[in-house]
């Protein structure tokens, strides 16, 4: 044995014996090596052996500019050298400063307002702590109660988990904070028969039934309705034209507060800085995290209206809310040269330009017997598998459990891409690579899709 794979054996040790991984089988690993990334250069990782894959997920939506960027861990190693540490808590430093200056700036509309947290699960409850309190300093105390949509992913910790749409992560952990209530969400591939063939009345239809919800539960009950611009859980799921507008008309009509969860979709996924913009409606919260740091150093936070914040803004009034690392001085510092980036080298005219090209590459695959569906904006897609094209019959459960854990998941991984099969919903593969990837990234994804479903289809 040469020190190196001494060394390898070491680490397969420890990782097996000391390390918990997040929303992992661990017995998967009982027979085989834990997958360890060691280093990263542009759209690509390596692994322990040094076999080269192409990171399609941006590691989780969240490596915006690429692996291996010096500017950014200088900017962290900078701040860090100056200032490591100070919390927001009745203090203020520069980056911080700085940072929710030029992201208010580039927000849509009156977004002016930043409360920076350290992760997207903590920008979700931040948003419904604020509601809450909003709603109780202004003369509404009875609203508590959110909606969001089936099967949609909004977090993990309590609060954002009672936000989360999908029951098998949350049936553990019940009882659930009281308040979250589903809506249906707009997978118009699984569209109900009265609307499966007319979009736009599909879309008026979900947004509707937001309407239907919020006077079922009592319009004085409910604080929010949380959405993302594009539903990441279930397989991307792109908002119908005018769904996005009839759900603000809902929302003035009923003093509900619109929170644009934008976790995934904000800082170029969708070819803006966040995704409202490009679908044109106007949030009272955006939730953000992953891409505005590129993942080099963990942030999140809300983005919040004026009138929000009024409340907050006289006498003993204070939102009773805070997080040691929030808007961490490393963090902002690395956002803004992250933003820097963007700027510099046009990330987001990257995706306008290439996204049609990144979508008609993956549409090649719908020659394959497996795949149903493919959908998504930006440079985020899914790609729906079924059992059978003409009935779009997905698989069971246990054809699932077989073709995804048991298959396909390991089988794209081997062959050099790291994605995501997903079956919280309807099996789906994720793809959310760096905004930097152009059509030789699009062609390697499309070719080991291709070989990799073809496999997966001998053996349904
Ligand atoms: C839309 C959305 N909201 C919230 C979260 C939770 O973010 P975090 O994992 O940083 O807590 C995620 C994570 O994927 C997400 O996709």
């Amino acid at each position: 044995m040469t020190a190196d794979s001494d060394a390898i054996t070491a680490s397969q040790e420890a990782a097996k014996r000391n390390l918990w991984l997040h929303f992992t089988r661990m017995s998967a690993y009982a027979d085989g090596d834990v997958p360890v990334i060691v280093r990263g250069s542009g759209p690509y990782v390596f692994d322990q052996h040094g076999k080269r894959y192409l990171d399609g997920l941006a590691g989780l939506f969240v490596s915006q500019v690429g692996h291996g960027r010096t500017e950014l861990a200088e900017a962290a190693a900078r701040q860090a050298g100056e200032l490591a540490y100070f919390p927001l808590w009745s203090y203020a430093h520069p980056k911080a400063i700085e940072l929710a200056a030029r992201l208010a700036d580039l927000a849509p509309g009156d977004l002016n307002r930043v409360f920076f947290t350290t992760s997207g699960s903590e920008a979700v409850e931040s948003a419904w702590k604020l509601a809450k309190q909003y709603f109780k300093l202004t003369g509404e105390p009875g609203r508590y109660k959110v909606l969001s949509r089936e099967l949609a992913y909004h977090g993990t910790s309590m609060g954002a988990l009672a936000v989360t749409g999908l029951a098998d992560i949350k049936g553990p952990f019940e009882p659930m904070t009281p308040g979250g209530v589903r809506v249906p969400n707009t997978n118009f591939y699984r569209a109900p028969g009265f609307v499966h063939d007319d979009l736009d009345a599909f879309g008026q239809w979900a947004a509707d039934e937001i309407e239907r919800a919020i006077l079922r539960e009592g319009p004085a009950s409910v604080a929010a309705v949380y959405l993302e611009p594009v539903q990441n859980s279930g397989g991307c799921f792109p908002p119908p034209p005018g769904y996005f507008q009839r759900v603000r008309e809902i929302c003035d009509t009923y003093g509900v507060l619109l929170v644009s969860d934008e976790v995934i979709c904000a800082f170029g996924r969708l070819g803006y800085y966040f995704g409202s913009e490009r679908y044109g409606y106007q949030p009272d919260i955006i939730t953000f995290a992953k891409g505005v740091t590129s993942g080099y150093s963990p942030l999140g936070g809300m983005m919040v209206r004026d009138e929000l914040m009024e409340p907050f803004t006289e006498g003993t009034a204070t939102f009773l809310h805070g997080i040691t690392f929030a808007g961490h001085p490393v963090s902002t510092a690395v956002a803004l040269a992250n933003l820097d980036v963007f700027e510099k080298e046009n990330l987001l005219e990257n995706v306008r330009t290439n996204e049609a090209a990144f979508r008609a590459t993956l549409e090649k695959l719908l020659d394959l017997p497996i795949v149903g569906d493919i959908r998504g904006a930006g440079y985020f897609y899914g790609i729906e598998l079924v059992k059978d094209k003409d009935s779009r019959e997905t698989f069971n459960d246990d054809e699932s459990e077989r073709l995804l854990r048991g298959f396909l998941s390991g089988a794209l991984f081997e062959a050099g891409l790291v994605c995501r099969a997903d079956d919280r919903g309807d099996p789906v593969i994720q793809l959310s690579p760096p905004l930097i990837c152009g059509q030789e990234h699009f062609d390697e994804m499309e070719h080991i899709l291709r070989e990799v479903l073809t496999e997966a289809w001998k053996r349904v």
